[in-house]
């Protein structure tokens, strides 16, 4: 089911201020944007095969903000590519696996993405990633 390591997110308080440190260690945002549906914006710096994905919260309300408001900067969540999301998310609930999405969301560069709960991923706050075709 499981392709890639897509990206590691990071929350960060500010974009402006995390890109600098990339900035130092040689690499650049390759895109960044807003993403309504996780109330983020983000910038993404290419690594080889996979992306660091910097997330800081648009509102109070985003879940970023309230990961920051608890744990501070840090890693938010790891993104696996996956084929198919909807047959992945259908093998996962029948297997029991706890879902923050049931059904894929609109998530950056407009893929398909759905959240796993974390107390069903060994404490990571998982995300499938569909690539746009
Ligand atoms: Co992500």
């Amino acid at each position: 089911m499981l392709k890639k390591i897509d990206h590691i997110g990071i929350a960060v308080n500010s974009l402006e201020d995390a890109v600098r440190f990339y900035e130092i260690l040689g690499v650049n945002v390759t895109s960044s944007e807003e993403v309504p549906s996780q109330k983020v914006k983000v910038a993404f710096i290419k690594l080889g095969d996979s992306n660091i994905e910097l997330l800081e919260p648009t509102s109070e309300d985003s879940p970023v903000a309230k990961f920051l408001d608890k744990k501070g900067e840090g890693i938010h969540h790891l993104c696996y590519e996956v084929k198919d999301i909807s047959e992945s998310l259908d093998v996962m609930k029948k297997e029991g696996i706890k879902l923050i999405n049931e059904e894929p969301v609109k998530g950056a560069h407009g893929k398909l993405v759905a959240f796993v709960h974390p107390k069903s991923a060994n404490g990571v706050l998982t995300e499938l990633s569909q690539p746009a075709v």
